[in-house]
């Protein structure tokens, strides 16, 4: 019988393949993307063990606005390597404070403190948490569609696909979801140009029948909606949700895991919309592919959430702090807010020409380098089976995309900030080859 092997896979002495081993010893609850098995990368591509490279527009879940293994990201890395590794919170250090300086000096005005923690799920338990403490409110407002990571208070704001909470309730109390803004298929049929803000209306009304506004500690919300759609909440909404929060006491979360460091061409989404929240969370591409993430308020909020009412053993590795002074350093110096800006716009009129002319796409939305393609049947319905058959087709060219949305029906096109013009056409030319071959 033949042994299957992925891509790039080379069989060990006991005549295992990668694949069986890791099925061996890795749950299966943890979703592989691709069975590709890569030996090296670097910039925008990976190389398997037997010499086949592609282009990763996937950005290692858009981690790696780098790309991978940027040079002066190895050489902060090495350098710290060589003083020390871990500190545990116990001393202080010149990286982690400098790495926290150089990051409240990205965020937007105001938002001048912060905590460190590792994920982007343990940073939004952070976000939370300092809500509540600060508010002395227990309600949470969220959105559907929303994905906020797998901990249990992330997963309990979390509402991109009920797979993920299946079989966890119960989950945080006093949790609301109301309805994103995702206009392509607005939950209340209105059409752009005749847009209400019945999001806005609807979340106004779960203050009449579900909770009074001030028991609400926090509404948290993805300013461009990541796993849940790829989809930009319009500049009204935002506006008007913090109007909203202003007026009745509520923190604004900003989860800007996915949408900062970057990614939309800004260092945040939320600076398209000129809208600031009163906690940012961050993690992803903040550390080149290093674990590090936080949580970003005002220091007066900050202040009132005292010593010991939350803590790290990991939050603020050197390590990760030194990946991360040098990320934000190579994005200022390159020029990358720019440059992926203009380049990610003329991609975007590319991609709303090829849908002109192609009905199977139904949607391009977007800034920068976070754009997201929907996919749709003939009657306007997700079409997961096409999506499956272009990401099929773009991998046999050699370029690597995910999709996105609870029916895997949109592209993430989302390739690192380091990705030139040229890059990102050759990368747009075997998208188009793939959509036309099912037109
Ligand atoms: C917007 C957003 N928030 C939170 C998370 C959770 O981050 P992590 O997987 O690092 O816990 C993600 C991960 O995809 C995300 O996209």
């Amino acid at each position: 019988m033949k042994t299957k092997l992925s891509i790039g896979e080379t069989m060990n002495t006991a005549g295992s393949t990668l694949l069986e081993r890791s099925a061996r010893v890795i749950t299966p609850a943890l979703h592989i993307y691709y069975p590709i098995t890569i030996a090296s990368a670097k910039g925008i591509y990976v190389r398997t063990s037997s010499g086949q490279t592609y282009i990763d527009f996937t950005s290692g879940l858009a981690a790696l606005n780098l790309g991978h293994n940027h040079p002066r990201v190895l050489e902060a890395v090495r350098s710290q390597l060589l003083n020390f590794v871990h500190t545990g919170g116990i001393y202080l250090n010149e990286t982690t404070v400098s790495a926290a300086e150089q990051l409240v000096s990205i965020t937007q005005q105001g938002l001048d403190m912060l905590f460190y923690s590792n994920s982007g799920a343990e940073a939004v338990e952070g976000a939370l948490k300092l809500a509540r403490y600060v508010s002395g409110r227990q309600g949470i407002i969220s959105f559907i569609g929303a994905f906020h990571g797998r901990t249990f208070g992330a997963l309990s704001v979390t509402s991109s696909s009920a797979l993920y909470r299946e079989k966890y309730h119960p989950l945080l109390p006093s949790v609301y979801h109301v309805p994103y803004p995702y206009c392509f298929r607005c939950p209340f049929n209105c059409r752009p140009e005749s847009c209400t803000l019945s999001c806005l209306t609807s979340l106004k009304n779960s203050f009449e029948h579900l909770i009074s506004p001030g028991e609400v500690a926090a509404i948290i919300i993805e300013p461009v909606l990541g796993e849940g759609g790829y989809f930009p909440a319009p500049n009204s909404f935002l506006s008007a949700l913090r109007e909203l929060c202003t007026k009745e006491g509520i923190m604004l979360i900003f989860d800007e895991v996915q949408s900062g460091m970057g990614r939309t061409g800004r260092w945040f989404a939320a600076e398209h919309h000129g809208v600031a929240p009163d906690i940012l969370v961050l993690a992803k591409g903040i550390a080149s592919g290093f674990p590090l993430s936080a949580v970003v308020s005002r220091s007066e909020l900050m202040r009132r959430w005292p010593e010991g009412a939350h803590g790290t053993t990991f939050g603020g590795n050197p390590v990760s702090c030194a990946a991360s002074i040098a990320t934000i350093e190579v994005i200022r110096e390159e020029g990358l807010l720019e440059k992926s800006s203009l380049i990610g716009t003329a991609a975007i009129a590319r991609l709303g020409e090829l849908a002109n002319a192609h009905p199977l796409i139904g949607s391009v939305r977007g800034y920068g380098y976070m754009i997201g393609i929907e996919l749709v049947d003939s009657l306007g319905k997700p079409d997961t089976e096409a999506c499956r058959k272009v990401l099929d087709y773009c991998l046999s060219k050699g370029l690597i995309l995910i999709s996105c949305g609870v029916e895997r029906n949109i592209i993430r096109f989302i390739p690192p900030l380091i990705a030139t013009e040229d890059e990102v056409n050759l990368a747009l030319d075997i998208l188009e080859a793939g959509v036309k071959t099912l037109s």
